[in-house]
């Protein structure tokens, strides 16, 4: 069985002590495919200290700008060099389709080029306080940062934030998701190593979220947090943060709705659907995993929907031509499973799917319920699986308040081809991003974040680097 280790202080090693192992299943097939230790305080406490030591260096602080971006370019471009490996054994442990998961290095490697940019651009002001006093700020980095990363983009995630934290200065420790650490310590590690990162300003400690992720987020010299994933798990991250009084950037998941107006073109609908919960088999924390139809056209809808679903090919994510991928584990399956039934329990329909696939592997049914009540669990909770809940409504007001009726608020979208129509929905909806007559329209370059319990912090673009950023400001008595 190939051995995963711990990435830190630019070496690969094991864990300080004998610890137990955890293995890797491939959820297309529940095959193990690897084994990494799980780690402990001790494994953490030596990457902080390799992290403390290398920011107290100052090499990246006192780092030229330009040299900085070139450093961060070559990391892009050994990411790149390793896409192909790196997603085969990507899409072995995730489940995703080979594509996405080769494309998640590419991703992963646009946003050290993008955030490249960026080192000679952290600009502070001057400020006029009187003729006797020179006044300006500076940004400087916090030190160490810590980022605890989810499973369902186990790439591009830590490229989101890692990249920015490194632009701004700081020295990083990461924690995968234990369901998916692989990639990340093994060619991920390796690409930044073959960049020649110095040592210690990019550590990789894998283990479990109750270990080595309390470990991490309870460290005295961890200055700063970057958490995406449950809003339960991110409310324990912002309890640790506020324990230690220090800032946390958290992206915690949505219950995102597609509201779709009596004009909207419904073949637009269909493919944003198709995007927007059956890819990645709803594991996005923006998938649109509710849709909010006009009692008009409902009938019409559901019975495109009801084709599309019956269209997807289910396979494991290197297979030709599959649209819909597994569930990341059993544990993932049961609850997506538990949700259906309870869908059907309150009275909704199953209009497709709602079952888990008679197949090895977690693959459930590509799911789409109807008659959908606002105060149904399935139109309350992040189900993270393949199940789209359909709800109607009668008039626009009502389309509104049920869209907005959950704790969560990451993103929403709506349908329609009448422009006011669009701004005044886009504008009535509580979501850090809104889609119109589409799903996922963002890129690296446009703020990512969440409204209500989805998180308030924002990733991407040019102003998440703030968060990276402690700002200084020094008078000066001429
Ligand atoms: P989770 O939020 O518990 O795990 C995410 C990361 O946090 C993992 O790296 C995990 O090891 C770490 N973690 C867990 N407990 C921790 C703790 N006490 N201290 C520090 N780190 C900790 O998510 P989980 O258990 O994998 O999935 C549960 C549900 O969370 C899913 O069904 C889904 O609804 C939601 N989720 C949402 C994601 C999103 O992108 N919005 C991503 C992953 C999960
Ligand atoms: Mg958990």
């Amino acid at each position: 069985m190939k051995q995963y280790k711990h990435y830190i202080n630019g070496e690969w090693v094991d864990s300080c002590k004998k610890n137990k192992k955890i293995s890797v299943l491939n959820p297309a097939n529940e095959e193990v495919i690897g084994e990494i230790t799980a780690g402990i305080d001790e494994d953490i406490n030596r990457a902080v200290e390799a992290a403390k030591k290398a920011y107290l260096s100052r090499v990246l602080v006192d780092m030229n700008p330009m040299e900085r971006a070139k450093l961060m370019r070559r990391i892009a471009d050994e990411i790149r060099k390793i896409s192909k490996e790196g997603g085969a054994l990507l899409c072995a442990e995730n489940g995703k389709l080979l594509s996405a998961s080769e494309n998640e290095f590419h991703e992963a490697a646009n946003y050290f080029d993008y955030y490249s940019g960026l080192t000679d651009k952290i600009e502070g002001q001057t400020i006029p306080v009187n003729s006797q006093v020179m006044d300006y700020t500076v940004y400087e980095p916090y030190g160490v940062s810590g980022h605890i990363v989810p499973w369902n983009f186990p790439i591009s995630m830590i490229a989101r934030s890692l990249a920015c934290s490194f632009a701004a200065g700081n020295s990083t420790v990461i924690k995968p998701a234990e369901l998916t650490p692989l990639a990340t310590s093994s060619f991920f590690a390796q690409a930044v190593h073959n960049a020649g990162v110095p040592k210690g300003l990019i550590n990789i400690v894998t283990g479990y979220g109750n270990e080595a992720g309390e470990a991490l987020i309870n460290h005295q010299d961890v200055a700063q947090i970057t958490f995406t994933g449950s809003v339960k798990t991110g409310k324990v991250i912002l309890h640790a943060a506020a324990e230690r009084a220090v800032p946390a950037v958290v992206e915690l998941g949505g219950k995102s709705a597609a509201v779709v107006l009596p004009d909207a073109d419904i073949n637009k609908v269909v493919n944003a659907t198709k995007i927007g919960i059956f890819s990645q088999a709803g594991q996005i924390c923006s998938a649109m995993s509710r849709m909010i139809v006009h009692k008009s056209i409902k009938d019409e809808v559901l019975d495109q929907l009801y084709k599309l679903a019956g269209s997807l090919k289910i396979g494991a994510g290197n297979e030709e031509g599959v649209d819909l991928t597994p569930i990341i584990s059993e544990d993932q399956l049961q609850k997506v499973e538990n949700y259906a039934r309870s869908g059907l329990q309150s009275g909704a329909n199953a209009v497709f799917g709602g079952k888990r696939v008679d197949r090895k592997g977690y693959f459930f049914e590509p799911t789409i319920y109807s008659d959908v009540k606002s105060d149904m669990t399935i139109a309350q909770e992040e189900i993270f699986g393949p199940f789209l809940s359909v709800l109607e409504y009668d008039d626009y007001d009502e389309a509104v308040e049920i869209a907005n009726d959950t704790k969560y608020g990451l993103a929403a979208g709506v349908f329609t081809n009448d422009i006011d129509m669009a701004t005044k929905t886009a504008s009535d909806l509580n979501g850090g991003q809104v889609y119109v007559n589409s799903w996922f329209t963002g890129s690296i370059a446009t703020p990512f974040g969440g409204y209500k319990q989805s998180g308030y912090s924002r990733e991407k673009g040019q102003q998440a680097i703030k968060s990276y950023l402690q700002l200084k400001n020094v008078g000066i008595q001429l």
